[in-house]
């Protein structure tokens, strides 16, 4: 008898009967990017297993944002939502909305959304997602979460948001790539800029071309703030095509397009050390220990580098579905060219004018490759020095006159103007430099903070008509001086927030203060997430 009063008093102790009820807590009802429009009401809806999903659409992607809610779910509650016609949360396509739009109901019935498309309705979910508690306990404990009611109507300004990650100058793994996805598809970033290759290291699997990620993938030391002698810590990684195809699958359930970079003709060490045969020399090249810009470049002078490119770029093409295929095309000395007999011949046989010409013969042939493969050039801005194709797309990292010349040349443009996007810049004042981990400059006295970052506003810098050959909007993360995953937390944390909240809610609708005691539960998510190395410099103003 002692014994059952002693078990029943555990019991109690264990689940007493609230404690699978998670409440409404009504402080963290903050979503980032901010809605276009939404009112919460009062009441609350309690969504449990048994109120059940129902996909009212057959689109074979729907299921990605039914997926999105197992993901967070299961853990919480022990199971998933269960599928039924009659169920309390149901998620249906109108085409007649923007594609990347929802509509977002929350009342007494339970949550209905309605989206433009598939991945209207899986930011529909993340949204939902952002109005539950910040602590969610992942043991099965739960058997009931209060949602506010809502009223939300959602739609993206840009329809391009995208983020670049440099895995050259430091490698970050597979999980380390999904992990990042993961955030990116939680600020509503439908983009992931890849940057593959540079001087530092070629980090993407060619099968017709295996030096490259035998040679080309390693550098045997690396400099290092704050000393920068030589350390003695070998960079080292590279992606299988396999593992290249199984992140691709994982971001394309998130709606996330991988636009993959392969620099050209600068930023080439890596390649030219793999196959000497690339540059004008034709020896003594290696992979960059240090974060120069090398004036060893690709040789244009030889066919034969050319058909490496081709050979090379087919793979990648063959890998990645995205519409856009990016070559770098940046920070090309010419010096090697102007010595390089093949080059010069190559400048006289096609009447080029100089070096700068050469750099655009180099990138209008291989973007008659790329198109040919049914795809889109995308470069850096220097692929408008010595002429640029009006068919390429030029990522635009200046904001201004250089910007203009490009819209005025016809061609459609990625923005990521450095001094709100670079995020390998510094994000406090100088006068604080000393107490930071070491970054980029930028320009002096310039801080790319959060608020630097959120106030992102191409519209009030260009005309309409220039607008509308605006793709979207990227930030980018260099890392240089971002030797692993800890540091890209603190580099992209939470600028990243205020760059989405750019790329997704019209200026109009945009308030710092607010942003900010919103940003504050975002940081309380990152806290429980184990996100913990995000800056808090915002939070200490
Ligand atoms: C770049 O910042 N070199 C594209
Ligand atoms: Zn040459």
């Amino acid at each position: 008898m002692k014994k059952f009063f002693t078990l029943l008093v555990v019991l109690a102790l264990a689940v007493p009967s609230w404690a699978g009820l998670l409440k409404c807590d009504r402080s963290c009802l903050a979503v980032i990017p901010q809605p276009q429009k939404m009112e919460l009401g009062g009441k609350t809806f309690c969504l449990k297993p048994s109120s059940g999903i129902f996909l009212a659409d057959d689109d074979p992607q729907l299921h990605y944002a039914a997926d999105l809610l197992e993901r967070h779910l299961t853990p919480v509650f022990g199971k998933g939502l269960e599928p039924k016609d009659k169920a309390a949360v149901r998620i249906g396509i109108s085409p007649a909305m923007k594609p990347e739009g929802y509509r977002m109901t929350i009342d007494g019935k339970g949550v209905e959304i309605t989206a433009g498309s598939a991945a209207g309705a899986f930011y529909a979910c993340q949204t939902l997602l952002q109005l539950m508690p910040v602590e969610m306990p992942a043991d099965g404990s739960v058997t009931a979460i209060e949602l506010p009611y809502a009223d939300i109507e959602d739609a993206p300004v840009y329809t391009l948001r995208s983020m670049m990650l440099d895995c050259s100058r430091h490698f970050f793994t597979v999980d380390e790539i999904k992990d990042l996805l993961d955030l990116l598809a939680m600020h509503k970033l439908n983009t992931f800029h890849w940057h593959l290759t540079d001087s530092q290291g070629w980090r993407i699997e060619i099968k017709k071309y295996p030096e490259l990620t035998r040679i080309g993938n390693y550098r045997p030391y690396t400099v290092r703030w704050p000393s920068w002698e030589p350390n003695g810590i070998p960079v080292d990684g590279y992606y299988t095509q396999e593992q290249i195809r199984e992140i691709i699958k994982y971001a394309q359930e998130r709606f996330i397009s991988i636009i993959p970079e392969i620099d050209i003709p600068g930023h080439s060490n890596a390649a030219l050390a793999s196959y000497q045969w690339l540059g004008c020399r034709g020896e003594g090249y290696k992979v960059l220990p240090n974060f120069m810009i090398s004036s060893d470049v690709f040789c244009p002078g030889k066919e034969t580098t050319f058909e490496f490119l081709e050979n090379m770029l087919a793979e990648v093409i063959e890998l990645f579905p995205s519409e856009y295929i990016h070559i770098g095309g940046d920070e090309c000395p010419k010096s090697e060219w102007e010595k390089c007999p093949l080059c010069q011949k190559r400048i006289a046989d096609e009447g080029l004018a100089d070096e700068k010409e050469l750099q655009s013969y180099t990138i209008r042939r291989v973007e008659k490759f790329i198109r040919s493969k049914g795809r889109k050039l995308v470069g850096w801005d220097e692929i408008s020095e010595g002429g640029l194709s009006t068919t390429a797309v030029v990522m635009q990292r200046y904001f201004g006159e250089r910007a203009k010349k490009v819209f005025a040349n016809g061609n459609y443009s990625i923005l990521c103007p450095n001094y709100y996007c670079y995020f390998d810049y510094y994000q406090v004042p100088e006068s604080e430099h000393a107490n930071e981990p070491y970054c980029h400059r930028g320009r002096s006295n310039f801080n790319l903070n959060v608020e630097c970052a959120y106030s992102l506003d191409p519209a009030s810098a260009y005309t309409p008509v220039e607008m509308k050959q605006v793709l979207g909007v990227e930030c980018n993360l260099w890392t240089e001086h971002v030797p692993d995953f800890a540091m890209l937390q603190y580099k992209l944390l939470p600028r990243l927030d205020a760059f989405c909240e750019a790329a997704w809610t019209a200026s109009p609708d945009r308030d710092f203060n607010d942003f900010v005691s919103r940003l504050s539960v975002m940081a309380a998510r990152y806290d429980a997430m184990g996100l913990t190395n995000y800056a808090k410099h915002v939070f200490n103003r």
